[in-house]
């Protein structure tokens, strides 16, 4: 392909090919307006003296504020500022509105809560096509502690630690299924102890569970879900909870008799959800928010790898209901 028969949208996902961090550049008007842009097209340029440069595209409606204006500041935006970027990049809205800003040089404002910034004076300004280059002298930087946003492929990214720098031999095994039991025996140990405490047993503990996730089961049902993990549920195990006043079998005059929680049982199942709940976030400690998503999805994509031959009554649309007790404030 030559320049003059290129696709444009071909050409800028070719261009996107290249990963990049996002950065918001902003500057303050000649008509003492604040004026900012969302940009990837940030780059390092000179260590001594220490210069930056990023393109700007004519078209912007904020082009004449740059290019007229002596000073800028660039912000290379973290992981959690996703929404900032989409807010600058929307042409003609109130970007600054609710935002919180200091002044920089010139007045310049200066946004928080970023990976670094970066507070320059215009030293030149290059025709390039259809945009203007803008290289800046560095006057003043701050670097934060937080990871980048990163942009790619014409969307956003994170960072991920290789995962050849986690050395896997600390957990004895690199098999998946111990990995994945090993830290599920783990997280349950808390729980287990503290459920014991209370005078609970293991089944207790799963029958509790089982039921959490929607309550009106009938016995048959539970029992096929306590088969698949290699469990029997025994009537007496129900006629125990019966007694102690915290399930209810329920007899509908057409239909079988089906298990619901008593008052009792439902406030100790959402008090045991909570120490649920606790043990997820002490697992979670080492991993800031970001990552405990991505092993999440990534843990979803195994389950889903493997799932094609669950029985029908263990998928999640035949166990989870809409009374389940996960998604209500506890
Ligand atoms: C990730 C990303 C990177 C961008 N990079 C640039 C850039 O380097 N230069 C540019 O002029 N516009 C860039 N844009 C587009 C501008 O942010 C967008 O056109 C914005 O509406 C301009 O605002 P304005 O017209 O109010 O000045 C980018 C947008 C996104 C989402």
């Amino acid at each position: 392909m030559n320049p003059s028969n290129f696709d444009p949208r071909q050409f800028r996902q070719a261009l996107g090919a290249f990963t990049t961090g996002v950065t918001i550049v902003t500057t303050r008007g000649a008509d003492g307006q604040d004026y900012g842009l969302t940009a990837n097209s940030f780059n390092s340029v000179s260590i001594d003296p220490p210069m930056v440069l990023w393109s700007l595209n004519k078209d912007s409606s904020s082009a004449h504020a740059f290019t007229g204006s002596k000073h800028f500041a660039v912000h290379i935006l973290a992981t959690d500022q996703e929404h900032l970027s989409n807010r600058f990049a929307k042409r003609g809205t109130d970007k600054f509105a609710d935002l919180t800003t200091t002044r920089g040089h010139d007045g310049v404002p200066l946004l928080d809560g970023c990976s670094a910034r970066f507070q320059c004076r215009t030293t030149y300004q290059y025709e390039g096509g259809d945009h203007i280059i803008l290289v800046g002298e560095v006057l003043a930087f701050d670097r934060f502690d937080s990871s980048p946003l990163v942009f790619h492929g014409g969307g956003y990214r994170r960072l991920l630690e290789p995962a050849a720098t986690v050395d896997q031999s600390v957990y004895g095994d690199n098999w998946l299924g111990f990995l994945l039991g090993r830290a599920y025996y783990q997280m349950q140990l808390p729980i287990r102890q503290q459920l014991k405490a209370m005078g609970m047993s293991d089944l207790d503990f799963e029958l509790l569970g089982m039921l959490s996730f929607g309550e009106g089961k009938t016995l048959t049902e539970l029992r096929r879900l306590f088969e698949f993990v290699g469990k029997e549920l025994l009537q007496e195990q129900l006629d125990t909870w019966v007694n102690k006043g915290l399930l209810i079998p329920e007899t509908p005059v057409d239909g079988a008799q089906r298990i619901y929680f008593t008052e009792a049982g439902r406030q100790l199942t959402i008090e045991w959800l909570a120490f649920a709940k606790a043990a997820e976030m002490t697992a979670l400690e080492s991993l800031d928010y970001e990552e405990a998503q991505q092993l999440k999805l990534l843990i979803g994509r195994v389950i889903q790898q493997t799932g094609e031959t669950l029985p029908a009554h263990w998928r999640k649309e035949n166990i989870w209901q809409d009374n389940n007790l996960w998604q209500q404030p506890g």
